[in-house]
């Protein structure tokens, strides 16, 4: 676990209390400190969710606003506190907006607030859609990573929408040790499919070359996959047919609501959080409402981790994260001190004005 900073404070400030500091981190600065740093951030991701299935973190349910006049837009807060070795507190605050895409922005974009945890201070703000990205992806590798250590080790790997999160899954997969030799790739989207593509061959470019098949066939590209990474902005099932699964591969349904309950009601379910990932229309809560109850959950991730549960290996396996925000604080947390350390903080002077109780 990374070790604990506290935020800057101004040593020239008179009075009792330090006046506490408070910094903006850019998108670069985040690229910069989390970049090329996979095996380290999956660590990191595996002990918050240590700490989470402990009972050392709180993370209340998510809060969705949405807007009659933009069905497809949500903003989403997810607050959240880390303790044990990380300490501390905070929000993330993620809009998603489908439309941005085809005018060349991306769908998602967020900030990051962090919260001292003695003063409850806000002391940084930083941008958060690449923070959000890396957690998805290093928890989705660590899942991949879990979930096949009683089985072959995937050799084929299938990408079902292949935006950024998928690009930054792969990147994940590959950067903490997977060795494909070939990668499935579909999308609605052609020039999605084609963008992808272009990373991948980016990628292989450093390292042995790998079979890429863009399928057009949905079927085509599970069954041809032994890990399969759903990552597209479905809001309700497409894939419905348990037997395009009957290899039993293992499923990173990071999208949460591509798989009718019949598949989920086939297969091997984990969550990353049982409460959060029952909620908001996801695979797993069509299930419970289908089913009347939770029997086709085998457990959480952190089930696996700490051998509480021996996931299947005569089924496929599904894990269905909803994300959890005490991620995104433990990996805001880490770019806070690496860019603190690196002597790199843009302190905003007299953020917090109004300091003395009585002027
Ligand atoms: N569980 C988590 O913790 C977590 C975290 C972050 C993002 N996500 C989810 O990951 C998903 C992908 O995010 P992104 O930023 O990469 O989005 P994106 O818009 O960049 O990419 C989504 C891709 O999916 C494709 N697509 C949409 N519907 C499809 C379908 N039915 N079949 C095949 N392809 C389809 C689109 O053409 C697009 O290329 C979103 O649903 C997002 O909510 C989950």
């Amino acid at each position: 676990m990374t070790s604990v900073t506290s935020p800057a404070t101004d040593p020239a400030a008179s009075g009792p209390a330090p006046v506490p500091s408070f910094a903006v981190i850019s998108g670069a600065q985040v690229r910069t400190a989390l970049e090329g740093r996979e095996k380290e951030l999956v660590h990191l991701v595996e002990a918050t969710y240590r700490l989470h299935g402990a009972g050392e973190t709180v993370n209340p349910p998510s809060y969705f606003l949405r807007f009659p006049d933009r069905p497809a837009s949500r903003i989403i807060a997810l607050p959240a506190s880390v303790g044990g070795p990380v300490r501390v507190d905070g929000l993330k605050w993620i809009s998603s907006f489908p439309a941005n895409v085809s005018s060349g922005l991306p769908r998602a974009s967020a900030v990051l607030v962090l919260n001292d945890h003695d003063t409850g201070y806000p002391f940084a703000c930083m941008e958060s859609s690449i923070i959000s990205a890396t957690r998805t992806a290093a928890s989705a590798a660590l899942a991949a990573d879990w979930f096949t250590r009683n089985r072959p080790r995937p050799t084929r790997v299938g990408f079902f929408g292949t935006g950024l999160i998928a690009r930054y899954i792969h990147t994940f997969l590959t950067g903490t040790g997977f060795a494909f030799d070939s990668v499935g790739v579909y999308d609605v989207s052609a020039d999605s499919a084609a963008g992808f593509c272009g990373c991948l061959q980016q990628a292989d470019g450093a390292g042995q070359a790998v079979d890429i098949t863009v399928h057009d066939s949905a079927e085509e590209l599970i069954r041809s996959s032994d890990l399969v990474v759903f990552a597209t902005i479905a809001s309700e099932p497409h894939v419905t047919d348990p037997a395009w699964f009957a290899h039993h591969p293992v499923v990173l349904h990071v999208s949460l609501r591509d798989l009718a309950p019949q598949v989920l009601l086939a297969s091997a379910n984990f969550v990353d959080d049982v409460e959060h990932c029952l909620k908001a229309g996801t695979s797993p809560h069509l299930t419970e409402q289908l089913t009347g109850g939770r029997a086709f959950l085998d457990g959480t991730l952190d089930d696996v981790m700490t051998g509480r549960v021996e996931p299947r290996t005569d089924r496929p396996v599904i894990f269905s994260p909803f994300g959890l925000g005490v991620l995104d604080l433990a990996v805001g947390k880490y770019v806070y001190d690496a860019v603190a350390r690196a002597g790199n903080l843009h302190v905003i002077d007299d953020f917090f004005h109004e300091l003395r109780r009585y002027g």
